[in-house]
């Protein structure tokens, strides 16, 4: 059985380190924005090269939070990518901002920036792009962009954390970073969790008062916040595998490269690298025209394998009827035929044999 990701395995190899801090916070008894919490702010930021952290809840309230603190709100336009988790549109909706989805580049499956450009209106007042399956966004583009149009620069970085984009780490180049610590995230924790990023002094300390409450101080409220701490529990994990966190993706880069030499002259579209960023394969996602005989053939093997993203969200149900004249060929004809395979860190070289044998079988 090989699965999408090994959180078991992972979890074993830290488990002294894991359970001994568990054990010690338990022992303190502080278990909402504990020391561990603040601690691992500061080492998360520390390791992206950006200012300031600030944990939160999950991914999605990262994006919520990061978009309040960017004062959008009803009547605006948020541009993004259609071919993404629905957390990322969710969050523009949450503000009561429209969500404009523009087409994907063909290779790297990221929001094309030329797209963005011309769907720019006198409402636009944030672009979103998602560093999707680990690959940074082609960030210079996107920058210069919202810089010559005054807007804001939200980068959801919840597949992406310590990818780097050609002017530093992903999350440290926006006006914000979002992170999701989803457990099977490359830097996950085991439950949920998500971090804001940002050079913005002003901006953290915005963010920080709307994770609990629109408190500063304790029982004084200056705005409408949220319920949005992430505890100190998940902080504690996340700091021992933050330690570890370039070797694991290290270990993902190793695990693609090996698929990609093996995958090649089969008739499947391995990922495209642009060359642009550093890639860190959060997911292994390829192109197949017969991607269900090929997970048909996988599953029967005892290999897992998904389909991110089946249908790009423009045509999702809860958007279907607003976007009904909206046609982005390229996200379209990637969802009809994108598969990812299993990757993760401690992948053996035997198991990803073992995966590209079964692929093989198909399209022989
Ligand atoms: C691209 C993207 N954005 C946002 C999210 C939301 O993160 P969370 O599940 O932590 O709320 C996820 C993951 O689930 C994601 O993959």
């Amino acid at each position: 059985m090989i699965p999408m990701v090994d959180l078991k395995n992972q979890y074993l190899a830290m488990k002294d380190e894991i359970d001994r801090g568990i054990l010690e916070a338990l022992e303190k008894c502080q278990f909402i924005l504990g020391p561990n919490v603040s601690a691992f702010e500061e080492e998360a930021a520390g390791y992206l090269g950006v200012k300031h952290a600030v944990a939160v809840a999950s991914g999605t309230d990262a994006l919520h939070l990061a978009l309040v603190a960017a004062g959008i709100g009803p009547g605006d336009e948020v541009i993004t990518t259609p071919f993404t988790f629905i957390a990322t549109a969710e969050a523009v909706r949450y503000v009561g901002a429209r969500p404009v989805f523009v087409d994907i580049d063909p290779d790297t499956f990221n929001i094309d920036p030329r797209k963005i450009s011309e769907a720019i209106t006198p409402a636009t007042r944030a672009v979103i792009p998602v560093h999707l399956f680990g690959q940074p966004a082609d960030m210079a583009a996107i920058e210069t962009v919202c810089r010559e149009k005054g807007l804001a620069l939200v980068e959801d970085c919840a597949q992406s954390f310590g990818a780097s984009a050609a002017r530093g780490m992903t999350g440290t180049i926006g006006t914000f970073g979002c992170f999701s610590f989803f457990p099977s995230k490359n830097l996950g924790c085991y439950g949920d969790g998500g971090m804001v990023t940002t050079n913005g002094d002003d901006l953290a300390a915005r963010l920080v008062s709307l994770r609990n409450h629109g408190s500063k101080v304790r029982y004084h409220h200056a705005e409408i916040g949220y319920n949005s701490r992430l505890d100190e529990i998940q902080a504690v994990i996340l700091r021992v595998k933050l330690k570890r966190i370039s070797a694991f993706n290290e270990g993902r880069r190793r695990v693609a490269g090996l698929y990609t030499s093996l995958l090649e002259n089969t008739g499947v579209r391995t990922p495209v690298e642009d060359g642009k960023g550093v890639h860190v394969y959060h997911q292994y996602t390829i192109l197949a025209d017969r991607r269900e005989q090929i997970m048909d053939r996988l599953a029967k093997v005892g290999i897992a394998s998904a389909v991110y993203y089946p249908i790009p969200l423009h045509r999702q149900e809860v958007f279907a009827s607003d976007y009904a004249d909206v046609s982005l060929p390229v996200a379209e004809s990637v969802a009809s035929r994108c598969m990812s395979l299993p990757i993760f860190p401690e992948m053996t070289e035997e198991q990803v044999r073992s995966v590209v044998s079964a692929v093989k079988e198909v399209l022989a």
